[in-house]
C-alpha cells in the first residue's frame, strides 16, 4: 500500500511510475455508490463530469453497482431522453479520448433521470424513490450517496437544507460510519468573506464536515498536484525555497477564451472571485506552505491554512501600488475578431467588473518575508498559459556582466500547469567557441532544462474531473478545501473586492483582446525589478 494521498491515482492502464513516483493512493475501484446530481442538463454536467465518469467507466473504475442520477426541472425527459442527451454530449466532448460504444452501453445502463424542481421540497420525495428503486437491487447493503450541486449559487442553501431535512443526507460524525452521504459543492462557495462564512455555517449546522467536498477543480490538475511531490519529494530544493534564494514568485492563468455565453454569471464575479479566490490562492499555498507531517488531508490542509493566513491583507492604501483590474477591448484572438468585454452578451455597457487582474502579496513568516508573490489572470489573453514561476536571487557578484554579452537572466524555475504540462529551469550556460579568453568577449546564453509529462509518460495527463470524482467515491479529501481554508482565501480577496467595488475605475485600464495584459500592469510588477514573463 502506498503512502496516503493528495488525490486518488487509481490504476490507469500503461501510466508508468517515474522519477516522480506515484502520486496517491492506488485504487482498484470506486466505493459502490449513487451519484445523484443537481443541474443534469447544465453545462458542467455535460462538459466535465459525465466526460469524467465516462472516463472511469472506461478505466473499470466505477464499481459494477454505480448509478447515476441527473436531476433536472424537464417535465418531459425519461431515463432514456437524458442517456441519449448525455451520450451526444459525450461524443462532442474534447475530454472523451476515445469514444467506444461497448463502454457507452454499459454506461448507459447505470444513467438515470429523475424530473424535479430541486427548490421545491417535493422533489426530494421523488428523489428517494427513485434512488430507492435503483439501490433495490444493485446495492441493497451498502447504499452509499454523493449529491453534487451544478447549480448556480442562489440555489445552493435551498438545496442543502431540503437534502438535510428529507434525511436524504443525515449527519455522520463518524468518518468510517456506513452506508456514507456526502455533498459536493462546486465554486463559487459565497460571494464574500460574509456570504462563505454563513455558507460553512449552514452547511456545518446540518452535517460534518467530512462530508462536504468543495470543489476547486484546479487542485485536480496533475500538474497542480504534483506541486507537492516536487517539492518535498525531492532534497535539492527545498534549502533553496525561501526568501535568502528566490527573489520573486510569478502565478499566471491566462485564459484565451472570453467570457464566452456566461455574461451574467461573470457580471457577478469577475476575475477576483472567479480565479483569485480559489485557484490562484491555491497555488500559492501550495507553493509557499511548509511540509505537513504528513500527507494526510487534514495535514495538508492545515498547511495551506497556515500559510493563508501569513498573507498580509491589502489595504486601502497598499491597493493602488499592489494591484492592477483591467477589461479587455476588442482584438485578434486565435486569428478571429473578437468582441470586448462591455460589448459581450449580457454585460453592461458601463461595466465595471474587472477581466484581468494581477496583484502583488506579501507572506509574513520566517521563510517568505520579503519575498514579492505575483498572482495575474485574464481573459482573453494571448494564449490559455498557465504556470507557476520561481525566479531565483541573481548571482551576488556578476563577473560576466558588461561587455556586449547580454543581460544576464536569474534562474527560473517553471511549473507549467498547463498546456504542455512539464517542469523546467532556466539557467546560464557558455556559448560554445564564442570566447577568445575567460574574461574577454564571453558570451553566456540562457537555456531550459526540461522535463515534460508527456514526453515521460507518453500519455495524457487525466481531467481534473475524473480524479476528483473518484476522490469523492472513495472517501479522499486532500484535494478539496476546507471551510477554514475557503475563509482564509476570502479574507485575503475580501479588501481588494471591498476598495475596488466602492472605488470604480475611472476610466478602466484595458487590453486588446489577445495580447498579455495592460501596461498598468507592467507598471505594476516593474516596481519589484521584474518583467511578467510570456511564454512563447
Ligand atoms: C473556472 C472559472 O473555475 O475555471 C472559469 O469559472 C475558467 O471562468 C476556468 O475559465 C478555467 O479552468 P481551466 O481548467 O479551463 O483552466
Amino acid at each position: 500500500m502506498s503512502t496516503s494521498v493528495a488525490g486518488a491515482v487509481a490504476k490507469r492502464a500503461p501510466r508508468p511510475t517515474s522519477q516522480f513516483g506515484a502520486l496517491g493512493a492506488h485504487v482498484d475501484r470506486a466505493d459502490p455508490c449513487t451519484m445523484v446530481i443537481f443541474g443534469a442538463m447544465g453545462d458542467l454536467t455535460k462538459r466535465k463530469l459525465f466526460p469524467a465518469l465516462y472516463q472511469l467507466a472506461a478505466e473499470h473504475l466505477l464499481a459494477p453497482e454505480f448509478a447515476v442520477i441527473g436531476i433536472g426541472r424537464e417535465p418531459g425527459d425519461t431515463d432514456d431522453s437524458f442517456r441519449e442527451k448525455m451520450r451526444a454530449a459525450l461524443q462532442e466532448s474534447d475530454e472523451v479520448r476515445h469514444f467506444d460504444d461497448e463502454v457507452w452501453k454499459k454506461l448507459a445502463q447505470q444513467i438515470y433521470y429523475c424530473g424535479g424542481d430541486a427548490s421545491e421540497e417535493a422533489a426530494y420525495q421523488g428523489i428517494e424513490q427513485k434512488l430507492n428503486l435503483i439501490e433495490k437491487d444493485r446495492a441493497p447493503e451498502d447504499r452509499n450517496r454523493f449529491f453534487y450541486l451544478a447549480v448556480p449559487p442562489s440555489v445552493f442553501q435551498t438545496i442543502v437544507r431540503h437534502l438535510a431535512s428529507s434525511g436524504l443526507v443525515p449527519r455522520r460524525d463518524d468518518p468510517a460510519a456506513r452506508p456514507w452521504a456526502r455533498i459536493v459543492v462546486e465554486k463559487p462557495f459565497g460571494h464574500s468573506l460574509e456570504t462563505a462564512c454563513q455558507l460553512n455555517a449552514l452547511v456545518l449546522s446540518l452535517f460534518a464536515e467530512h462530508q462536504v467536498y468543495r470543489i476547486d477543480h484546479f487542485l485536480g490538475k496533475e500538474t497542480v498536484q504534483n506541486v507537492l511531490v516536487f517539492r518535498f519529494a525531492n532534497s535539492i530544493w527545498e534549502p533553496l525555497w525561501n526568501r535568502q534564494w528566490i527573489s520573486h514568485v510569478q502565478i499566471t492563468a491566462a485564459e484565451a477564451v472570453g467570457v464566452e455565453a456566461r455574461g451574467k454569471y461573470y457580471e457577478e464575479a469577475g476575475v477576483v472571485r472567479d480565479m483569485f479566490q480559489n485557484h490562484l490562492l491555491q497555488l500559492l499555498a501550495l507553493t509557499a506552505m511548509e511540509p505537513p507531517p504528513g500527507m494526510t488531508a487534514d495535514a495538508v490542509r492545515d498547511e495551506k491554512v497556515k500559510v493563508l493566513k501569513s498573507v498580509r491583507w491589502l489595504t486601502p492604501e497598499s491597493i493602488p501600488s499592489s494591484a492592477v483590474r483591467a477589461q479587455y477591448t476588442a482584438g485578434v484572438a486565435g486569428g478571429n475578431l473578437v468582441a470586448g468585454y462591455r460589448d459581450e452578451p449580457d454585460v453592461a455597457r458601463n461595466s465595471q467588473t474587472p477581466t484581468y487582474a494581477a496583484v502583488r502579496f506579501h507572506i509574513d513568516n520566517w521563510r517568505w518575508r520579503g519575498v514579492p508573490f505575483l498572482l495575474r489572470s485574464g481573459k482573453r489573453m494571448a494564449k490559455r498559459y498557465s504556470e507557476i514561476a520561481v525566479t531565483f536571487q541573481a548571482p551576488p557578484h556578476l563577473m560576466f556582466g558588461g561587455n556586449g554579452q547580454g543581460e544576464l537572466q536569474p534562474n527560473v524555475l517553471v511549473l507549467r500547469v498547463q498546456p504542455n504540462e512539464g517542469i523546467s529551469l532556466n539557467f546560464q550556460v557558455k556559448v560554445p567557441g564564442a570566447a577568445v579568453a575567460l574574461t574577454q568577449e564571453l558570451e553566456v546564453a540562457p537555456v531550459d532544462m526540461d522535463f515534460s509529462y508527456t514526453e515521460a509518460f507518453g500519455e495524457t495527463t487525466a481531467p481534473a474531473y475524473e480524479t476528483l470524482l473518484l476522490d469523492v467515491m472513495i472517501g479522499e479529501m486532500t484535494l478539496f478545501t476546507r471551510s477554514d481554508e475557503v475563509e482564509a482565501a476570502w479574507k485575503i480577496i475580501d479588501p481588494l473586492l471591498l476598495h475596488w467595488e466602492s472605488h470604480p475605475a475611472n476610466p478602466m485600464p484595458t487590453y486588446p483582446a489577445g495580447s498579455w495584459g495592460p501596461a498598468e500592469a507592467d507598471r505594476l510588477i516593474s516596481l519589484d525589478g521584474a518583467r511578467w514573463r510570456t511564454p512563447i
